[in-house]
């Protein structure tokens, strides 16, 4: 190959590079260690004296003008490649901006405020217990013996360290008591957890708001105004109630407040077993035992207590069939609160 053709070709290499790597392999392969070019200098000394001086000047010119080019190209390359990068890093601050998903409370978080809002306006105090709970303060303070029968009612998990998890928030009440001189007004909202087969209405794990009112005369006549009251404020002037005997062990009298079937409007469906009406607070008045276990003399004190489920409350007033559903994380359910 002629000098001259090696000059056309290297031109016409340096010019096709399209990027920097590229025109690396182009200056390789001609101003290189190994490159056409060395080759040529280094075989100079084979040639004859005169041809050496004039071919060794003549590719020594070549390697300056090609070393120019290259240069040049380098610096275009560099540029375009710069400006390639700051295009694709290019930010339109004028465009709209992406809004960010905001979260929001829990229904049954919106539905236990709504509900300590209620109380809270007839003077109750917020107070909570432990979800762990010793057998005394959930069963024998209660009124409810060993070997009981009535301890299946609330057939709960019993852990390795002797204790349970509470199966109802009603031992609350004891604890507040013994810490605390009456009168007294308190609701106690938490988390409780029952040895349950799940199904549309059960659930392992669900939370209740435990009520208590204690005073030298607080007569069942309170407790029937309390509550009725709390039903009108939560599901509306128009929530139709009844009242049904009932049995707890902690309470004589015990009561069951009930609402007409929201769903069927009491003609009777598969929510409310087809009766017509739905059981909603359980309640009464609390028994002497329980005053007794707590350290209150039960001939100067009385008092009423009820216990409602929280999950229960958000189901009927949202309509909601499943209670599996509060805990299922599936967010097409809770984003419609
Ligand atoms: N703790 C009872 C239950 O879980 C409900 C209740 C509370 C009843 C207070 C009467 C008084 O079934």
């Amino acid at each position: 190959m002629t000098l001259k053709t090696l000059k056309i070709e290297a031109e016409k290499a340096i010019i096709g590079a399209q990027d920097l790597k590229g025109l690396n392999d182009v200056y390789k392969k001609y101003l290189g260690k190994e490159g056409e070019l060395t080759r040529i200098l280094r075989s100079l000394e084979k040639l004859p004296k005169a041809k050496r001086v004039k071919v060794g000047k003549e590719t020594n010119n070549l390697k300056n003008v090609l070393t120019i080019k290259f240069d040049q190209r380098t610096q275009v390359l560099k540029e375009k490649a710069q400006q390639e990068a700051e295009e694709k890093e290019w930010i339109d601050v004028s465009a709209p901006g992406k809004r960010p998903v905001l979260g929001h409370l829990h229904p049954l978080t919106q539905v236990r405020r709504k509900i300590e809002e209620i109380f809270q306006t007839m003077g109750f105090a917020v107070v909570e217990g432990p979800e762990m709970e010793t057998e005394w303060y959930h069963f024998d303070a209660l009124n409810i013996p060993k070997n009981h029968p009535a301890r299946d009612l609330w057939d709960t998990f019993y852990l390795r360290n002797g204790l349970l998890l509470r199966a109802q928030t009603s031992p609350v009440q004891i604890r507040y008591m013994e810490k605390n001189n009456p009168p007294l007004r308190i609701i106690a909202p938490g988390r409780c957890f029952r040895h349950e087969a799940t199904d549309a209405s059960h659930e392992h794990t669900f939370h209740q708001i435990e009520g208590l009112v204690v005073g030298r005369d607080i007569s069942l006549a309170n407790l029937k105004v309390v509550l009725e009251s709390f039903m009108k404020r939560f599901f509306g002037e128009g929530v139709i109630l009844r009242w049904q005997p009932s049995y707890f062990p902690f309470v004589e009298p015990g009561l069951e407040l009930l609402m007409r079937c929201s769903v069927c409007q009491g003609k009777g469906c598969s929510t409310c077993g087809n009766s017509g009406w739905l059981e909603v607070i359980p309640c009464g008045m609390v028994h002497p035992n329980v005053f007794k276990a707590a350290g209150y003399n039960p001939k100067f004190w009385q008092g009423f207590a009820f216990g409602m489920g929280l999950d229960r409350l958000a189901m009927m007033k949202y309509k909601i069939n499943d209670i599996r559903l509060f805990c299922s994380g599936d967010l097409r359910f809770l984003n419609q609160f």
